[in-house]
């Protein structure tokens, strides 16, 4: 089933291999450029493209070298992108992240703040290019203005995307960033409308989700969601799975594209309870792509036994411009090489080979 067509929203997938988004580091100056441009139209026979987490707010570009969707320099960028996996004959989502407390000010541009729904820190150290490793800041509270300013923002880039060439946009609202840090009390101990019962906590997803289906078409919208992971210092409660199905039952009203399940339990977390995977996929009728550890036989399986639509591979994407290919002819992969993975430049990013 794999390499059959697949209709998602409005474009039709020549098969069910997605390219999952992986940050790559390599937009000096936030703004997408030819490298990147190369790199994605290399990888264009996938069935879809799902780029890197783009940040929708100067406040959202928390990680060094990433990508925005908001000014006009980044649209322009983004246009080079799109025309060149179009002119491959490749489709292409724009993963919308907002770092949120995942973040550090040396990262952002000026003006830039790291923001969060509580002013409670990520655990451990991240990455910046003037200063080296860091501990997380402790992030600033969003007041309601700043959270109708972010739902704004989301809006306004999922337009931007589109009018950049874009076929869609996905919400990244897994592994630990903006959105999900409102989903998880891990961050989000607020006690005004955003936060507290189920309701109030899927509350900005909700409205970012309306917001952007709105601006762009619900076609055109798909969410990334980890349930139970635990990248970002994300932490599962008794309430974990009441705010998934909560969520899948408004996402479903919302009627967006498609809901993209990322499971990280090959990279140590815990995984996505197969009970709770099909408890959503019976609320939410969009597509359900499937994330994680995947290879040619379990992605088989698993889209044979219908516990999703499409599946998405990250890792091997990497080395393997052609993974499709490789991945119909049964051909050895070539492993990833994450020394590469954020550094800049063309070495790791466009010399693997083509074919
Ligand atoms: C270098 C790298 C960067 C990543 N960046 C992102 C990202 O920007 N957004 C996202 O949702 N996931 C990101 N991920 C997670 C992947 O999309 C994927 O879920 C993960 O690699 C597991 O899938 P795999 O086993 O097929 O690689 C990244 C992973 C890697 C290896």
């Amino acid at each position: 089933m794999l390499f059959t067509p697949f209709q998602l929203g409005r474009i039709t997938l020549p098969n069910r291999i997605v390219m999952s988004p992986m940050t790559r580091s390599r937009a000096p100056g936030n703004v997408p450029n030819a490298q990147m441009a190369r790199y994605y139209a290399l990888r264009a026979t996938a069935g879809l493209i799902v780029t890197e987490g783009t940040s929708p707010s100067q406040h959202g570009l928390g990680y060094t070298r990433i990508p925005g969707a908001f000014s006009a320099d980044q649209a322009a960028g983004w246009r080079l992108v799109t025309d060149a996996v179009h002119a491959a004959g490749g489709r292409i989502f724009i993963q919308l992240m907002h770092t949120g407390r995942v973040g550090h000010p040396a990262n952002l541009p000026t003006g830039g703040r790291v923001l969060a729904p509580s002013p409670i820190a990520a655990p451990g150290q991240i990455h910046t290019d003037a200063a080296g490793m860091q501990p997380y800041p402790v992030p600033a509270e969003m007041t309601v203005a700043e959270i109708h300013t972010a739902i704004a923002e989301f809006a306004h880039a999922a337009r931007s995307a589109i009018v950049a060439g874009a076929d869609g946009v996905e919400l990244h609202g897994a592994n630990g960033y903006l959105l999900e840090q409102f989903l998880n009390t891990a961050a989000n101990q607020r006690t005004d409308d955003y936060g507290g019962s189920v309701a109030k906590r899927i509350r900005f997803v909700v409205e970012v989700a309306e917001a952007v289906a709105h601006a762009i078409d619900r076609d055109r919208v798909g969410i990334r969601l980890s349930p139970h992971g635990v990248a970002g210092g994300m932490v599962a409660d008794a309430d974990t799975d009441a705010v998934y199905l909560a969520l899948a039952t408004e996402l479903q009203r919302i009627g967006i594209v498609y809901a993209h399940i990322a499971d990280h339990s090959g990279l140590g977390a815990p995984p996505v309870p197969r009970s709770l995977l099909a408890s959503l996929r019976a609320r939410f009728t969009g597509a359900v792509i499937l994330s994680g550890g995947y290879d040619r036989a379990r992605a088989e399986a698993d889209l044979e036994a219908h516990v999703g639509d499409l599946v998405a591979f990250g890792r091997p994407f990497l080395a393997n411009p052609n993974l499709v290919a490789k991945l119909r002819d049964n051909r050895a992969l070539i492993p990833a090489d994450p020394k590469t993975f954020f550094t800049p430049g063309e070495p790791g990013y466009l010399d693997w080979p083509a074919d």
